[in-house]
């Protein structure tokens, strides 16, 4: 086999309906071993799924046979061999091999059945093998495709604002900050600042990057980097801006249950389930929220922040996403325009994902007059000098605008129903761990 070439086969091609009798070359990881009889039962992995491999001594010689022998689970190998169909199998299919050659046999894979939560986040690097990742992030994949996909139908174009910056936008207590050859320097928290600057030259633009949240919070649904898209739009309003995110929600479910049926299914989420929330989003003053939470017995009242057990509370029952609107200003951050009818309270809303997940979007109009934005900066104990070149944005063609940002691995989390957000990514970074 070494040294011929071969066109190799993806290991879906094993269940095709007309791969019954025909030879497929295929190359991967060994996903399971056992032998028995002196047969080995293999069952091959590669991107495209698994499929149960025999390998008979007689079939492939003595040297291959010993060789396969010896692999372990995640060993490396090419083979060859004829499909057959096999009932006891899993999906019906079994490859019977005639040649055989292992790449690296690998060492004892060190993961297995029934080990601590600890020693699988030490060991994630190998973790991320196992099926329930595989589907989550190529769910996430198709998530992240869907929304750039839904930003190109509605002309919002791609920019690729600084990840280092010299000034906390979110609120500075939240921030890491980093020394920047002897100045301080900062992790972004979010892009919209510098969304904001782009969207006079291009009106409508987005970016995704990652956003850094030095928060000790230890919930299931904070990380401290996470993947941050957000989008800025000139002459918009807050009802064309949650009309634009009720779109967009509605584009990238469809187009997920559309591409990506099966990773959802094996995650526990129907599809249909997806496909079915559509616009529009029941919508809920945070007033109203308030009250509704006190009657069902929290401890709320004007004011107060609603948390994560506020939060699922609202959404538990719900079955489509529930934006709450127009919080007051004390709680929201610096940049946030006034309601006209309320001074109280400011044009924001958050989008909220139903089954008791909660915030996903937050999103708001921005306060466009100078005076105005020095004013609140002063208010949240921030100094206007630091945000000069901002504030240059209200001195040259200040005009209405919006925007929003939109966290990608709680959006996945709730579409792929995981316990811990920790497990819509890869390399997750809480304030326990920033390793592997
Ligand atoms: O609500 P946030 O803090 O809003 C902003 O940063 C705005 N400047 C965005 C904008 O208007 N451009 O964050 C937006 C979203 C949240 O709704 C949530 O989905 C996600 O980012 N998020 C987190 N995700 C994971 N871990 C954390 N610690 C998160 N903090 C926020
Ligand atoms: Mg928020």
């Amino acid at each position: 086999m070494a040294g011929v070439p071969v066109a190799y086969d993806p290991v879906a091609r094993a269940h095709d309906a007309d791969a019954v009798g025909r030879q497929l070359h295929l190359r991967g990881w060994v996903h399971r071993s056992r032998s028995s009889g002196g047969i080995l039962f293999l069952t091959l992995r590669d991107r495209t799924g698994t499929v149960p491999v025999t390998v008979r001594r007689d079939a492939v010689g003595d040297a291959a046979f010993a060789a396969a022998e010896r692999v372990q689970i995640e060993g490396s190998v090419r083979l060859s061999g004829t499909v057959a169909a096999d009932p006891r199998a899993p999906g019906g299919r079994e490859v019977r091999a005639d040649r055989l050659e292992v790449i690296d046999p690998g060492e004892p894979f060190p993961i297995f059945k029934d080990q601590t939560e600890e020693f699988l986040l030490d060991k994630r690097h190998l973790a991320i093998r196992g099926q329930e990742f595989v589907h989550v992030f190529r769910l996430k994949a198709e998530v992240l495709a869907a929304f750039r996909d839904f930003m190109v139908r509605e002309s919002v174009m791609e920019v690729t604002p600084p990840i280092l910056t010299g000034n906390a936008a979110e609120g500075g207590a939240e921030a890491f900050q980093l020394d920047y050859f002897g100045r301080p320097g900062y992790l972004s928290q979010t892009a919209q600042l510098y969304l904001e600057a782009m969207l006079f030259p291009h009106e409508r633009v987005y970016a995704v990057t990652p956003s850094f949240r030095a928060e000790k919070s230890r919930t299931r649904r904070h990380l401290t980097e996470y993947t941050h898209l957000e989008v800025e739009l000139a002459w918009c309003d807050l009802d064309e801006l949650l009309a634009f995110i009720e779109r967009m929600v509605e584009h990238v479910l469809r187009t997920v249950a559309a591409r990506a049926p099966a990773d959802l299914a094996a995650l526990g989420r129907p599809p249909e389930e997806l496909a079915a929330v559509r616009a529009p989003f029941p919508r809920l003053s945070y007033g109203d929220a308030i009250d509704r939470l006190a009657r069902d017995g929290f401890g709320v009242r004007w004011g107060s922040d609603l948390g994560t057990a506020e939060e699922r509370a609202l959404t538990l029952p719900e079955r489509l996403p529930l934006f709450v609107t127009r919080y007051p200003s004390e709680l929201k951050a610096f940049y946030m325009l006034r309601s006209p009818g309320d001074p109280r309270t400011v044009e924001a809303a958050d989008l909220l994902a139903p089954e008791g997940y909660g915030e996903i979007v937050g999103a708001s109009c921005r306060e466009t007059d100078l005076g105005r934005l020095v004013e609140r900066i002063r208010a949240v104990g921030a100094d206007p000098k630091d945000y000069e070149w901002y504030l240059d944005l209200r001195r040259h063609g200040s005009v209405p605008h919006a925007g929003f940002g939109i966290g990608i691995e709680r959006f996945v989390w709730w579409l792929a129903r995981r316990e811990h957000i920790r497990d819509t990514t890869p390399f997750p970074r809480t304030p326990a761990r920033h390793t592997p």
